[in-house]
């Protein structure tokens, strides 16, 4: 029997860790995006925690193997809480940080006003005391991409200017929708998560995907799959070369980006190389929405 796998985020940010997940490992999968209640990284950390619960119990009645807090708010806020409240293994999703430290000599941490307001991205942060990082909310970018999220190419980034070896940390997951647009190096943790949610699995991972092959990578809480940092982060094709067919976008300074305004609507499905259709079952009152996003965004 095939695991059932509870992913869960604010809104469609968490599609693109949903789908870096369908990549890596065989299972059924029930996302939940709470869109009605989105943005999340305003709200004050119980409100974000009673929102949270409120799906974990969802979970919890459908009796998954794991769940994925496929949201960096979620995560920084109330990720030890959940694991002591839920009986599953719980994945949740760190800026990139520690992969931005192997390849920048700094970076702009680019998350939400809870997030960087946490205890616990300070904790991350302590451990790479020498790494100097820039960190910043932009104000209302979540609420943007959720309602531009096929028309991306009009969102501001003027907000993201780096400076010279500085890398890009996208620490919210809407923002990985953005990853074509930006400028230089760009990290984020989607590939650490599938290969995390694998190992806790302990799921042998799809047969022609080399690092699922790999993917026991870390156990439990490691600290370097959270951030997708599994020791093969140099891999140029990452999660989205293994058909052979496309590399959508520039990953960590490799690959090329074939973005340009006249086909946007086409090339935005940049992780597109899916062989079949993942099974996914949406939750949650914007279940419709969700899946027609994921289906324009990664399946086209
Ligand atoms: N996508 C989420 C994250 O990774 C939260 C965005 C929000 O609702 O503010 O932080």
């Amino acid at each position: 029997m095939s695991d059932k796998i509870g992913v869960f985020d604010s809104g469609i940010g968490g599609l693109t860790v949903l789908h870096a997940c369908t990549e890596v490992v065989d299972g059924e999968f029930y996302y939940y995006g709470d869109n009605g209640n989105a943005p999340y990284g305003t709200r004050s950390e119980e409100e974000i925690y009673a929102l949270t619960r409120r799906v974990f119990d969802v979970f919890f009645k459908l009796k998954v193997d794991a769940a994925v807090v496929a949201c960096n708010t979620a995560t920084a806020v109330c990720i030890e809480r959940l694991r002591t409240e839920y009986p599953f293994p719980v994945v949740g999703t760190e800026p990139a940080i520690s992969l931005a430290a192997k390849h920048c000599a700094s970076c702009l941490l680019l998350a939400t006003e809870a997030t960087l307001k946490s205890e616990r991205l300070a904790r991350l942060l302590r451990k790479f005391p020498h790494f100097s990082v820039r960190a910043f909310a932009p104000k209302g970018l979540v609420n943007e991409i959720e309602r531009n999220i096929f028309s991306l190419e009009k969102i501001d980034l003027s907000f993201a200017k780096t400076e010279e070896g500085e890398g890009i940390v996208l620490g919210c997951t809407h923002f990985v929708y953005l990853r074509p647009f930006f400028q230089g190096k760009v990290f984020d943790g989607n590939e650490g998560i599938a290969l995390h949610l694998l190992s806790v699995l302990g799921n042998a991972g799809k047969g022609d995907h080399p690092q699922g092959l790999q993917g026991s990578a870390g156990k439990g809480d490691h600290p370097q799959g959270l951030q997708g940092n599994t020791g093969k982060g140099d891999h140029p094709q990452g999660l989205q070369g293994n058909t052979g067919k496309s590399i959508f976008f520039e990953r960590e300074g490799q690959g090329k980006s074939i973005f340009s305004a006249k086909n946007a609507k086409k090339n935005i499905c940049f992780f597109k190389n899916t062989q079949k259709c993942p099974k996914i079952v949406y939750l949650g009152p914007s279940a419709g929405h969700n899946k027609t996003i994921y289906e324009q965004m990664f399946l086209l």
